[in-house]
């Protein structure tokens, strides 16, 4: 199985991912879930998290709370779409088994130090602070780096918290920064794809009828979250961000993109936290990113679906 952490911000559609991931133990061997302030606050998002791994029946997976804040700018947290606790749909509690000993950003820098060369995929879903801030620390952290995978960005239909920009890149766009300079190897998972691949109420359906605990989180869950988008930005059905990047990683062959340079606007401004994307090769300046267009939707419901049917 493939050796990954998941830096995370849970967030309703990040709770669906975490569910995907850990459902996938054949494929995923997910090390860590380490947490980031982004669509609530870190208390939050970390409990969120924890949450999750009880759901899913994981002991064996810490969890580790990392950075409260953005790097530079304003705080800013995306209640409105996720829920003031983070999780619409569901009611929230207390997980009995606490948070790992230390900070995220020093797990990254261990781990990564540790690690076999380029043998570690690391997953963002939310605001990439973590990673940048152990990158920043440490750059001898990239030789354990294989891949990172990022949902967030945005390119030919715009973002979604600015006309520009996605949140998670908006959420911190100094951070950001820091990673597509790194020279990484990255596949990025922009709103380009995920408000191709909707839910629909058959999809969400099915995902009830499984009839276990996971299936019924996560359509409750989607029932309340896709409401704000298919309102706001007028879809047919609501996107699952965060999950379709764990559907990249689990069946790679069933999505579509290219490499192109991409760098974020970090000036204030009306494009602050753009992924300015060089998607016909314009500028000359150096590929560093996949930027995925295109997904096969109704195979990754369906593998969705599968999947948690594995869950408790
Ligand atoms: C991203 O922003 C967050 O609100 C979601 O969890 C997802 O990671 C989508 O723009
Ligand atoms: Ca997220």
């Amino acid at each position: 199985p493939l050796p990954l952490i998941i830096d995370t911000d849970p967030g309703a559609d990040d709770v669906i991912a975490l569910l995907l991931a850990l459902s996938a133990r054949d494929k995923l061997d997910v090390r860590a879930l380490t947490t980031v302030a982004g669509n609530v606050q870190l208390n939050k998002t970390s409990r969120n998290a924890r949450m999750v791994r009880e759901w899913a029946n994981r002991p064996d997976v810490p969890v580790y709370a990392g950075s409260p804040r953005p790097m530079l700018r304003t705080p800013i947290y995306a209640a409105e779409v996720h829920g003031a606790e983070g999780v619409t749909g569901v009611q929230v509690f207390e997980p009995k088994q606490p948070l790992a000993k230390g900070h995220a950003v020093q797990y990254l820098i261990e781990t990564l130090l540790a690690a076999p060369p380029q043998s570690m995929t690391v997953v963002t879903l939310g605001p990439q602070t973590n990673l940048a801030m152990a990158l920043i620390e440490n750059p001898g952290i990239r030789q354990g780096i294989k891949e990172v995978v990022m949902m967030g960005g945005a390119h030919f239909n715009g973002g979604n918290i600015t006309p520009a920009a996605e949140f998670n890149v908006f959420a911190d766009p100094h951070a950001s920064d820091v990673v597509f300079k790194s020279s990484l190897p990255i596949t990025v998972i922009p709103l380009d794809v995920t408000h191709k691949m909707l839910t629909s109420p058959e999809r969400i359906a099915g995902l009830r009828n499984i009839g276990n605990k996971a299936g019924k989180t996560a359509a409750d869950i989607l029932d309340a979250y896709v409401a704000h988008d298919i309102k706001q930005y007028g879809l047919p059905g609501g996107p699952v961000h965060d999950a379709t990047t764990i559907g990249y990683l689990l069946r790679p062959e069933m999505f579509k993109g290219r490499m192109v340079n991409v760098e974020v606007d970090t000036r204030e401004g009306p494009t602050f936290g753009a992924t300015v994307v060089d998607y016909y090769h314009s500028s000359k300046r150096p590929e560093n990113a996949r930027w995925i267009t295109d997904g096969d939707t109704q195979g990754f419901f369906d593998l969705l679906t599968a999947q948690l049917a594995k869950l408790p």
